[in-house]
């Protein structure tokens, strides 16, 4: 049993005509679609033309819709595109939006994607709605809610997926073996015909296991030669396969670091042997030490992506994508954009997100991340030699800055078997969200959201309004009653859930506030770790200095005495107090508005949804207190509003 998410029920017979003018009416593409428009409720008793045509600004997946008296015409280059203007159509249909002038869309972000971090025992790495539908008890699944999950991506205008988690955990590559290919290529198939690429990902390690190889060494023929018996094999059972996501040489992941090599030689073995088959290579950067000695003053975590990738410009094959996480360190609820969006003028690069709410609430807090997404992608990185003037990280991620065509942006998911998919019924925001920002990136966060509640929750005006007034506090209240000021960090290590200010303090995982009586943070401007210079100007000199920099990321980059007075005229303690109070207070807020849509929302979302808020108000303030206490008790300086500290 699974809800329905955002895309509408369907009806047997819903009168709608449609009629194909010029695709193949064989593709199962086209099939797909128009049995779209033949069953959803909502375009029940239209008129709908399905339109092939030759237009260069429609590119491989834009469309176009127009209506001409009671005609629709949805029109497109290739039956995958018109598939996506099928779902495009269905959702303004549902959405009541304007057909008076012709609505052209082309997605801006080549690769759209999620990443699924789902084990074949059907756990879920960092996973909060449940167990994985993709895999249960070591075998892959296909069923009705297979179906309906790849309907649903495509609505939301997603073209990828990665099935298993990066941390592939089988010894060799179970999936690319005998045992599975088959249901391999038929998930796979299954994704295609609803314009989505399939992806795995791949033990890096995956030859030393055949006794012929006994090694992973990328630059050796034996293991070359294997890879490239691998690559032909599953091309030959699965030719609608997208490629490979590696993690390397990352908390105990195996690498071309084993070797000697760098990440460009590990990577390009792979993407050599893969490339006659047309398929990609996304080589992750979240490369760096985890077995950090807390006494070791000179390593800063926040440097290695930029360190390890950045000497590496240019030498990447053409079929490999890079991927790199929105900030340095690992999805926090604040970090800075990582300096290697501007840092790599000849290499494919792609944005890694989370949604997944792994530091920002588990799907237990209500956390809309679509307004922190649309703050980094907007973030002018001054990209280096850029060939536009388009020096943003969107521009980067897209192709824009440096007119390469293989680049995206792809989000860890927060998907499971839960009935409502995503623990938190407001989740599916973020699933909705993240595919639509990386179509249209120009659509505002709030216009997102009401897409989102209108698909979900239908027009009232009411639901529509409160719906949107928490998912946009969501983010902005969790930042409050978090680690202050960019500092991150202050979660019980073992779950990354609920205030822990110490947790991470004198562990192995480089990632350290160093809090005493004085002052927190540690100094990384070119005094202190260097991290700040690995920006190009003028934000290299932005970071440098305190004043300078914005005061959301202050201890992200200064070691600053609890004293010191912010933009906002707030000493940092202060500052503390007062955020931690509002952010529990907004918390109440966004409960109080979910209350009043009793009756105006399905029974059964309602309560799931109180019962979320019911914890999210409690365990804010406990957050709230736990960090407020903590300050307190370092600096023994009172709050000014006199408010109880423990
Ligand atoms: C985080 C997360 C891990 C994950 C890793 C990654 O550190 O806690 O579970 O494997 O990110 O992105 O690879």
């Amino acid at each position: 049993m699974y809800s329905r998410l955002w895309l509408d029920e369907t009806i047997d017979n819903n009168n709608a005509v449609v009629t194909n003018n010029g695709f193949d009416a064989d593709s199962v593409l086209l099939k797909n679609a128009v049995k779209e428009l033949t069953t959803i409720n909502a375009v029940s008793g239209l008129n709908i033309s399905l339109v092939k045509c030759d237009r260069e600004d429609l590119g491989k997946e834009g469309f176009e819709i127009e209506k001409n008296g009671d005609v629709y015409t949805v029109k497109a280059n290739n039956e995958n595109a018109v598939l996506f203007g099928t779902f495009r159509f269905i959702n303004m249909i549902r959405l009541n939006k304007s057909f008076d002038a012709p609505v052209k869309e082309v997605p801006v972000s080549p690769l759209r994607m999620l990443n699924h971090w789902d084990n074949m025992d059907n756990s879920i790495e960092r996973g909060y709605s449940g167990e994985s539908f993709l895999f249960k008890d070591n075998d892959i699944v296909i069923d009705d809610r297979t179906v309906y999950y790849a309907r649903v991506l495509a609505s939301a205008g997603y073209n990828g997926v990665v099935i298993n988690n990066v941390n592939v955990k089988q010894a060799a590559c179970d999936l690319i073996n005998e045992r599975f290919i088959d249901k391999v290529n038929k998930l796979s198939e299954l994704f295609s015909s609803y314009g989505i690429k399939m992806f795995m990902s791949l033990n890096y390690a995956s030859p030393i296991d055949d006794p012929e190889v006994s090694s992973a060494d990328p630059l050796d023929e034996k293991v070359i030669k294997w890879w490239e018996k691998k690559m032909a094999y599953i091309y030959s059972k699965v030719p609608t396969f997208g490629g490979f996501l590696v993690k390397a040489d990352s908390e105990g992941r195996p690498g071309p670091f084993t070797y000697d090599r760098t990440q460009a030689e590990g990577a390009n073995m792979l993407a050599r042997a893969i490339k006659p088959y047309g398929g990609i290579i996304i080589w992750r950067c979240f490369v760096y030490n985890c077995r950090q000695d807390w006494r070791d003053l000179k390593t800063d975590r926040a440097r290695a992506a930029y360190d390890y990738f950045n000497t590496l410009d240019g030498d990447f094959e053409d079929n490999v994508i890079i991927q790199i996480k929105n900030g340095p360190v690992d999805f926090q609820v604040r970090e800075p954009v990582s300096p290697l969006f501007g840092a790599m003028p000849h290499t494919n690069e792609m944005m890694e997100f989370q949604i997944a709410q792994e530091y920002t609430g588990q799907q237990r807090h209500v956390c809309f991340l679509i307004p922190w997404f649309k703050e980094v992608l907007s973030f002018d990185i001054h990209a280096k030699d850029a060939k536009s003037d388009d020096t943003t990280v969107l521009g980067v991620v897209t192709g824009k800055t440096y007119g390469n065509a293989l680049a995206g942006i792809c989000a860890v998911t927060n998907t499971g078997n839960d009935y409502n998919w995503t623990g938190h019924d407001l989740a599916a925001a973020n699933l909705y969200g993240l595919g639509r920002l990386a179509f249209e990136p120009s659509l505002s966060s709030e216009e997102i959201a009401r897409e989102w509640i209108v698909l979900t929750y239908g027009n009232n005006e009411k639901v529509i309004d409160n719906v949107t007034k928490i998912l946009m506090m969501s983010w902005p209240a969790y930042e409050k009653y978090n680690a202050p000021l960019g500092i991150g960090w202050m979660v019980h290590p073992e779950d990354h859930y609920g205030p822990d200010p110490d947790g991470y303090e004198y562990s192995v995982w480089g990632t350290y506030h160093k809090a005493d009586h004085f002052a927190i943070g540690v100094e990384r401007n070119s005094t202190g770790t260097g991290y700040s210079t690995q920006y190009n100007e003028p934000l290299k000199s932005m970071y440098e200095k305190p004043e300078t920099t914005p005061d959301e990321l202050k201890l992200f980059f200064h070691r600053l005495p609890y004293t010191y007075v912010l933009k906002s005229g707030k000493t940092v303690i202060q500052h503390i107090y007062d955020t931690h109070y509002e952010g529990a207070e907004d918390v109440k807020k966004m409960s109080a508005l979910w209350q009043d849509l009793k009756g105006l929302v399905p029974d059964d979302a309602f309560e799931r949804v109180t019962k979320r808020f019911e914890h999210q108000v409690e365990h804010s303030e406990r957050w709230r207190d736990v960090i407020n206490s903590y300050f307190y008790r370092k600096t023994l300086i009172p709050d000014e509003k006199g408010r109880p500290l423990y």
